[in-house]
């Protein structure tokens, strides 16, 4: 057996505070590190980082702080919320250490001096915020970016060149060998579709960045965000520096698990650096769902982010983590919800694993004074089939934990604790005590669950690490006893428990849905209030931090042709339910334009309006070919998304020009 397990989470940005969308990636990764330690294996668990890129630049300038200091303060709350959601990483890599720059320099230049990388010139479109580059055909129906679907500008400049097209067929040939490679399986299927419509090389450097490492042998230019960031999970080992030594250790990773929009790097550009670099790819990516709120992925832009640390003070790090880890089936998108997560607390941590665990320690301290043996007396009927299921049950939850099935998992667990919960109704312990001559049978009724509860308390550590140490010591369990290869039905003969507190209080759910009803509305009203005073003219300098476009001159402004055009139509575009189709007259002939705005406004609202186009605009196929935008409307986006488009006094001649 392959004794060691190298698993990584994505590196963070620290361009935020996290939210628990950001915790339910660190958490899985900390379960499936936690049962493999159990096991016996030799794990490194890494996390850390992502701190370069012109976001965390904007952000720091916005802050007045250089970015340097802006990451570090980020980077300390990132590792604050780790410990207190016990998450057990064994390294944790900043993108801004020495070793790890050291390392991409070295990876930068070998694969320029071996002809993988090369000079060119950079034409396309960059979409500031996922700090992505697409070309024409890869945007979406609106010309924006394709993955988070907002604007994207254009970019010219000299930059260098990573081959990926040269490794397309390798990729596929190694897909196709290797199934497991990416999972879940329909998330294989999208890579493979995407590599098949053409893979264009990537572009890695930009010089109008200057946060991020710089190209050795170039230094105006800097690397690539995503090829600084990929590279962690190797420089985090020693390849390419000397500050660790574990890289033939560890390398390669069993597991990379990602997010499901970031797969894409994971399973195309990292592989194909590797391969160019002529090292092994990692057993494993895995592309997970999002947590989702209100119907849409919780993120900070859309404000429908979920605290951690609020939750983990209100409920307990174990009962959020059991939520995370139960709740979502692992892949999936899954929802959060107050209900849903007080449900889970009260059905299966209150209910079945603290009530059969309260229950069987009251029971043995009082038929019996704390001390049960296995000399009672047996009933194969009524035994064999919870036997049976404590005997299987860390092979069930090995079997799932190495599929990857987290919840599943769980779900394994907790059927031994409800099946245990029915043996006491089936047997009737009350009831045996009453007869003195079924004594020994009693007492082998509470052995049973002893025994099911300690089989359940190891196996649990893994998600729940400060909740099993509370029922080992009811139950009066040894680190011996909890060990992975002992969890056999009839290993532990006798057991001598103590009453604790209760694991999981029941939380009463009208009243504490009334309580957090009452604690969004008044969040509610004290962002609106910090709204409105934004707004006032006091205020009006006190701004949130926008992002930025690098500086023009006012020769590349100029550059820009800005006119008035009338509305003359204006209506849907059938094939898509973003875009409106205006025809417009420039003051000199009429222009179509495809915009994406029906959300915002009804066709008939806009017909004869005066609006602001681009008018030197490259005309540009839209739908397939199907229809050409000849220029742009210019409207504003706030920060929520909401999207208003410019109208012009009807006064104002078409034709005139903005200037
Ligand atoms: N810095 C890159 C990763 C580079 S890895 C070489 C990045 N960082 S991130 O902070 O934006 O996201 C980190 C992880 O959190 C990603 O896997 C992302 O999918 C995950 N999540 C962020 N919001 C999430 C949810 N709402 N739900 C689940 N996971 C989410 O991407």
């Amino acid at each position: 057996m392959d004794k060691k397990f190298y698993i990584t989470t994505p590196i963070y940005y620290p361009s935020d505070k996290l939210h628990i969308g950001h915790s339910y990636t660190t958490v899985a990764c900390d379960a499936l590190a936690r049962f493999k330690r159990m096991q016996g294996y030799d794990v490194m668990f890494l996390t850390g980082t992502d701190e370069h890129g012109q976001k965390i630049q904007d952000k720091a300038a916005a802050k007045g702080v250089t970015p340097k200091q802006y990451v570090d303060e980020i980077v300390a709350t990132v590792k604050d919320l780790w410990k207190l959601m016990d998450v057990s990483y064994d390294r944790f890599v900043r993108t801004t250490d020495d070793y790890h720059i050291e390392t991409c320099q070295k990876i930068f230049t070998k694969l320029y001096e071996q002809g993988d990388i090369y000079k060119g010139e950079y034409s396309g479109h960059y979409c500031k915020p996922c700090e992505s580059f697409w070309t024409d055909s890869q945007l979406d129906e609106n010309g924006c970016c394709p993955d988070c679907h907002r604007p994207v500008y254009e970019a010219h400049e000299e930059a260098y060149f990573f081959k990926t097209g040269k490794y397309a067929d390798r990729l596929l040939q190694y897909y196709e060998d290797h199934p497991d490679f990416i999972q879940p399986a329909s998330r294989r299927n999208e890579m493979i579709a995407f590599i098949k419509q053409g893979l264009q090389d990537t572009c890695v450097s930009r010089t109008t960045v200057p946060w991020g490492i710089p190209v050795p042998f170039d230094p105006k230019h800097t690397m690539y965000v995503w090829v600084d960031a990929l590279s962690n999970y190797i420089s985090a080992l020693g390849y390419g520096n000397d500050t660790y030594h574990d890289y033939d250790r560890y390398w390669p990773a069993n597991i990379h698990m990602v997010g499901k929009e970031i797969l894409r790097f994971h399973t195309i550009l990292w592989p194909a650096m590797l391969m160019a670099l002529d090292l092994p790819l990692p057993g494993k990516v895995f592309g997970h769902g999002w947590l989702l709120m209100n119907g849409g992925k919780m993120s900070k832009s859309v404000g429908n982010v979920v605290n951690p640390e609020v939750l983990c003070q209100r409920y307990g790090v174990d009962a959020i983590r059991y939520f995370l880890l139960r709740e979502v089936p692992f892949g999936n998108d899954g929802m959060f919800t107050n209900e849903a997560l007080i449900n889970r607390i009260n059905s299966d941590l209150a209910n079945d694993l603290g009530n059969l665990l309260s229950r069987s320690v009251a029971m043995c301290e009082k038929y019996f004074g704390g001390t049960v043996t296995d000399q009672g007396e047996g009933d194969a009927a009524l035994d064999a089939e919870l036997e049976e299921m404590i005997r299987d049950l860390a092979d069930c939850v090995t079997k799932d934990m190495d599929e990857l099935l987290i919840p599943q998992a769980l779900t394994e667990i907790f059927k031994v604790v409800q099946r245990a919960n029915k043996y006491i109704d089936e047997n009737a312990p009350w009831a045996l005590a009453k007869d003195e001559s079924r004594k020994a049978r009693l007492e082998s009724v509470l052995y049973h669950l002893c025994e099911a509860l300690r089989a359940a308390a190891a196996l649990l550590t893994p998600y729940l690490p400060n909740t099993t140490p509370k029922m080992a010591e009811q139950l009066g369990l040894s680190a011996e006893d909890m060990q992975y290869e002992g969890l056999t039905y009839g290993t532990k003969h006798s057991y001598t428990v103590h009453k604790g507190e209760a694991l999981f209080p029941r939380i009463d759910v009208a009243k504490e849905i009334a309580e957090l009803t009452r604690q969004d509305e008044e969040r509610r009203t004290a962002a609106q209030a910090a709204n409105a005073a934004q707004q006032a003219p006091a205020e009006e300098t006190k701004g949130e931090a926008l992002e930025h476009l690098p500086e023009i001159t006012i020769d590349d402004f100029a550059k820009c042709e800005m006119r008035v055009a009338k509305v003359l139509e204006c209506e849907n575009v059938p094939e898509s339910k973003k875009l409106l189709k205006f025809k417009l007259f420039d003051g000199e002939r009429e222009r179509t334009i495809l915009s994406g705005i029906a959300k915002w406004y009804k066709p008939e609202d806009l017909v004869g309006k005066n609006l602001v186009i681009v008018a030197n605009l490259a005309p540009r196929p839209m739908m397939k070919g199907k229809y050409v935008s000849e220029g742009m409307v210019i409207s504003a986006e706030d920060s929520e998304g909401k999207v208003t488009v410019l109208q012009l006094d009807a006064a104002i001649k078409p034709g005139s020009q903005l200037c």
